[in-house]
């Protein structure tokens, strides 16, 4: 199976990065598809923590093309000083390919971020601020910049400058503060100068390496209930990260892609507002945060903890075509009494069969839970599966019945090797 999708399949930040680094040993090149710099992706090895935004979470090894695909926006500030940052810690990054059909993040992006969620009053969304939907929005509206376009500096001066002028104009009237348009052009000018070398088309890069026997990793930000058309609208993010927005984001067919795995933390977390009927909002909540250490490695914020959740779960095994689960974060619970495992929702009495496709249904929905014993007892050495205790073993069990695909990977802990093969 040449090409293998990594898709969350929860809210974010269920381990996607520490599944990628170690299915990378298998892979010759990791393509983020979707997204931008919203994502944090952290690998640990050692004492060495990782924490990537835009550069694919394959880039710790000397094999790995890094390839950055057209569904990716692309802000070059970040790009250029998480490049920086890794090059002074030895990595190197002269390998990595960003599409020319990516299309490019500018401040007026973050500043209509800032406006749009100031302007949402109690209904923000708790974007990252990051200007992503507002790239988006421009990539829908035929006026964004893309990455090819920094190939001829004298067009693309011109075009940075009118669209400069023009978000300056419309910004000041609906009321933000003016950009420093001189001071933008200067910047911008000077990166992509940079980003010029980087440059390809990566539709051929990856079936020109496909076609010559290399393996495929694409790698999903955000995830499966923060999708623009199948999460939780509108407290999602702006682009596709199912899995068929892989293909979309890539120029990849359906027909390449074999494999499709779906992170899952052993628990949930969302970090933004928006419905979560599972969300526990007591002291066992406050525990899952601290052991999980549950905070955002983009913004700091809080994550929001609640039990795992099977009826979504397995609406992302329909969304994704998940061929299997890796499981992260097994030993986050090995000092809780008991473990919970929502296996339906009921709503007025009545089970609901299908995830809801109305969010005011979602957060009105009652959880049904399985409780079952928790194995008191540390599971960060364990290599086996015959080595979990019964308990963990259980809990294993029963999410695979109840999601009806199999648990490959288990992790343990968050260092690269901190993981077993379950299944
Ligand atoms: P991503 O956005 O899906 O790549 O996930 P993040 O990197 O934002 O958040 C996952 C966090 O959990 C990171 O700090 C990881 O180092 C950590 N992590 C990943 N897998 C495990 C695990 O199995 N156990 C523990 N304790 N931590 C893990
Ligand atoms: P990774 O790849 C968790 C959330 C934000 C907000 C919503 C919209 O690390 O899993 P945006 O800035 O994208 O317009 O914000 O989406 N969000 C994430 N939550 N993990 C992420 O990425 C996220 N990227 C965006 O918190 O609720
Ligand atoms: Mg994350």
């Amino acid at each position: 199976m040449p090409v293998t999708v990594v898709v969350g399949a929860q809210w974010g930040d269920e381990g996607k990065a520490k599944v990628i680094d170690l299915l990378s040993k298998e892979h010759g090149y990791v393509v983020r598809y979707q997204g931008g710099h919203n994502a944090g992706h952290t690998v640990v090895v050692g004492d060495e923590r990782y924490a990537l935004q835009l550069i694919p979470s394959g880039i710790l090894y000397d094999h790995v093309v890094p390839v950055i695909g057209n569904g990716v926006v692309v802000d070059m500030v970040t790009l250029f000083n998480e490049i920086d940052t890794l090059e002074r810690r030895g990595i190197s990054c002269s390998r990595l390919v960003v599409s020319s059909h990516a299309h490019l993040i500018f401040p007026w992006h973050q500043a209509w971020d800032a406006l749009a969620e100031a302007g949402r009053g109690d209904a923000k969304i708790g974007t990252t601020l990051k200007g992503i939907g507002p790239a988006y929005a421009d990539k829908a509206r035929r006026v964004g910049i893309r990455a090819g376009e920094v190939l001829d500096a004298g067009s693309f001066a011109q075009a940075l400058k009118e669209r400069a002028v023009a978000e300056n104009t419309t910004l000041v009237a609906a009321g933000g503060a003016a950009l420093d348009v001189d001071a933008i052009v200067t910047q911008f000018a000077a990166l992509a100068a940079r980003l010029a070398p980087y440059v390809g088309d990566t539709v051929s890069v990856l079936h020109d390496a496909l076609a010559s026997g290399q393996h495929l990793l694409l790698e999903g930000a955000q995830a499966t209930f923060l999708d623009l058309d199948h999460g939780t609208y509108p407290y999602v993010t702006s682009s596709n990260p199912t899995a068929g927005g892989a293909c979309a984001g890539t120029g990849l067919g359906p027909r390449d892609i074999g494999r499709i795995v779906g992170i899952t933390k052993a628990y949930t977390t969302r970090v933004g507002a928006g419905p979560f009927p599972t969300e526990l909002l007591d002291d066992l909540g406050d525990k899952l945060v601290d052991i999980g250490r549950e905070f955002g490695t983009v913004t700091g914020r809080r994550r929001r903890p609640g039990w795992i959740d099977c009826v979504m779960l397995r609406q992302a095994v329909r969304l994704n075509s998940l061929t299997e689960l890796a499981l992260t974060k097994l030993d986050v619970f090995d000092t809780f009494e008991h473990v919970r495992v929502c296996t339906g929702y009921r709503v007025g009495g009545a089970m609901l069969r299908n995830y809801p496709d109305r969010m005011e249904l979602l957060a009105d929905v009652e959880p049904v839970y399985a409780d079952l014993p928790g194995w008191n007892q540390s599971l960060g050495a364990v290599r086996e599966a015959a080595q979990l205790p019964a308990e963990a073993q259980a809990f294993l069990r029963l999410v695979e019945t109840e999601v009806g695909v199999p648990i490959r990977i288990v992790g343990v802990g968050a260092e690269r090797d901190d993981y077993l093969l379950w299944s």
